[in-house]
């Protein structure tokens, strides 16, 4: 077929799913906003040819089927914020927004659950559960943008993985839209049901390419009556590593995150970024220890208590407690302030590696020289959720916009130093298109090819979100 043919089709196709859908769900070509080109990586935008907005799955099933007649690939989007473009459009494809599909259809408190549209922000189901007299535990610094459906899409981690594990724990069911256009409504609520597959996990962490989530079933949990948090220098790593397993067995179930910073990161986040954490610079490393209980009277005294004792016993070199609810909410701006890496920092390139977790400084020490060495100029800074084993690094060469950063360099030490050392390539954040060269450093071959089974069985004319992960 010749291109205009094509060309007059696509046009066609979308023109007529506008009549069907509406003016405010189907934008095409220059009325297509800016923030649908691309997520959050620091990589060159792509405008689609349109962006369908549906209302619900039946809209969403109209959007594929009229991509299908036309032969357009199509990438599902939520809050945009991923960081692999895993939601980034290729010219000449549709990006399907589930941006109006918000809003939550029921807290059932019996069942302890929410059912919810997926386009709905992570902070707006946060909110919702905590004016229920609840908790949805899953906090990510990106909370006031990611969406849930993004979320179950990524099975994003965050920051308190350590006490109620990645997005996958807190699923009990979805409604998803296949890419032949068949809607599968499960949004079970039961928490034992083993009526044959589990289908949800099909979707949950597949980054778009098995169906379009547009309903989630969500765990609720019960809301914590406190919070404590102490922010902790620590003189090395096998301190830390002490600090973590002194956590486990003194705050038992009550431990809620455990978020570890590098002096280089420390550096940078005062310098650069001017955070004024409560504790001084000039130690071995930082710790943000958080614990969340049900008794403000017992908890606070004992937390103060195991952290006194700690500090007898020489573990910590300095610590700073929270005295108030707004004092922890200070204390995270030493985390949170990532976020604001592209002001802080300008153009850099940022990695999220699973590691077992007695080997990460190691790790640290031995990429940071590599990079040093191996690419002149190159700096890099590191931190991250170390209770659960992820690190986060950012590495960049000072002044240099992002297409003239070295990645592929940066990659390929960073990734053979992962694989090396038994390492995953992604411990959060996904493969979308960025990592998708290094999926061997982490999976078999016989792994990625079972991918390519499931995604053909589902998606054989591959016009979902083609291309991301293998
Ligand atoms: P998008 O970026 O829109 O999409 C992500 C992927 O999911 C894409 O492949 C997309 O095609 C697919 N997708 C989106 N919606 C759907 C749907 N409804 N159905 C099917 N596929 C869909 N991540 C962490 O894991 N932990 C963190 O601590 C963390 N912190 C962050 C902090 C900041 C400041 C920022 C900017 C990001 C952070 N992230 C973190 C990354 C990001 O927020 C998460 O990956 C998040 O889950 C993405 O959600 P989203 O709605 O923005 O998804
Ligand atoms: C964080 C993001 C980068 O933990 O995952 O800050
Ligand atoms: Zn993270």
């Amino acid at each position: 077929m010749d291109t205009t043919a094509r060309c007059d089709e696509s046009e066609w196709a979308l023109h007529a799913l506008r009549r069907k859908l509406g003016s405010q769900a189907v934008l095409i070509g220059p009325e297509v906003p800016a923030r649908n080109c691309n997520d959050w990586s620091a990589s060159l935008p792509q405008t689609p040819l349109a962006v369908v907005r549906p209302l619900d799955a039946a809209g969403v099933a109209e959007a594929i089927a009229a991509c299908r007649k036309a032969r357009l690939p199509f990438v599902p989007q939520g809050g945009l914020t991923g960081h692999c473009r895993g939601a980034a459009p290729e010219a000449g494809w549709v990006a399907i927004s589930l941006e109006r599909m918000v809003g939550i259809e029921e807290i059932d408190r019996a069942s302890a659950t929410m059912t919810v549209k997926a386009g709905t922000p992570l902070e707006t189901v946060q909110k919702a559960a905590d004016d229920a007299g609840l908790l949805f535990p899953l906090d990510l610094g990106s909370r006031g943008s990611c969406a849930i459906g993004g979320n179950l899409s990524t099975n994003a981690g965050g920051n308190r993985v350590i006490r109620y594990g990645m997005t996958r724990e807190l699923v009990l069911g979805l409604e998803v839209v296949l890419p032949d256009g068949t809607i599968i409504t499960s949004l079970n609520k039961l928490r034992k049901n083993n009526a044959g597959y589990d289908l949800k996990h099909l979707f949950i962490g597949s980054e778009g390419t098995l169906g379009i989530i547009t309903r989630v079933v969500l765990k609720l949990l019960p809301k914590p009556r406190s919070t404590m948090a102490a922010l902790c220098a620590m003189q090395d790593y096998t301190a830390v590593i002490a600090l973590l397993e002194a956590a486990r067995n003194g705050l038992g179930p009550l431990l809620s995150a455990f978020e570890v910073m590098w002096p280089d990161y420390w550096n940078v986040i005062t310098s650069r970024g001017g955070v004024r954490p409560p504790v001084g610079p000039g130690h071995g490393l930082y710790v943000l220890v958080e614990a969340q209980g049900t008794d403000e009277s017992i908890d606070a005294s004992h937390f103060q208590n195991w952290l006194e004792d700690l500090m007898q016993r020489g573990l910590l070199s300095d610590a700073a407690v929270a005295q108030s609810l707004a004092q922890t909410h200070a204390f995270w701006a030493v985390r949170d302030i990532c976020a604001e890496f592209s002001r802080v920092l300008g153009p850099r390139v940022g990695y999220d590696i699973g590691l077992a977790v007695n080997r990460i400084d190691e790790f640290v020490t031995r990429s940071k020289s590599a990079l040093a060495d191996g690419i002149p100029g190159c700096e890099s800074i590191y931190y991250g959720h170390i209770g659960d084993g992820n690190l986060h690094l950012v590495a960049w060469i000072n002044g240099r916009p992002i297409e003239r950063q070295p990645k592929s360099e940066m990659d390929a030490i960073i990734y053979d130093l992962v694989r090396e050392m038994g390492g995953s390539v992604s411990a959060e954040h996904g493969i979308g298109t960025l990592k998708k060269q290094w999926l061997g450093h982490s999976r078999t071959d016989a792994e990625i090819s079972l991918m390519r089974t499931l995604k053909a069985a589902l998606d054989p004319d591959h016009l979902l979100n083609p291309g991301k992960v293998f």
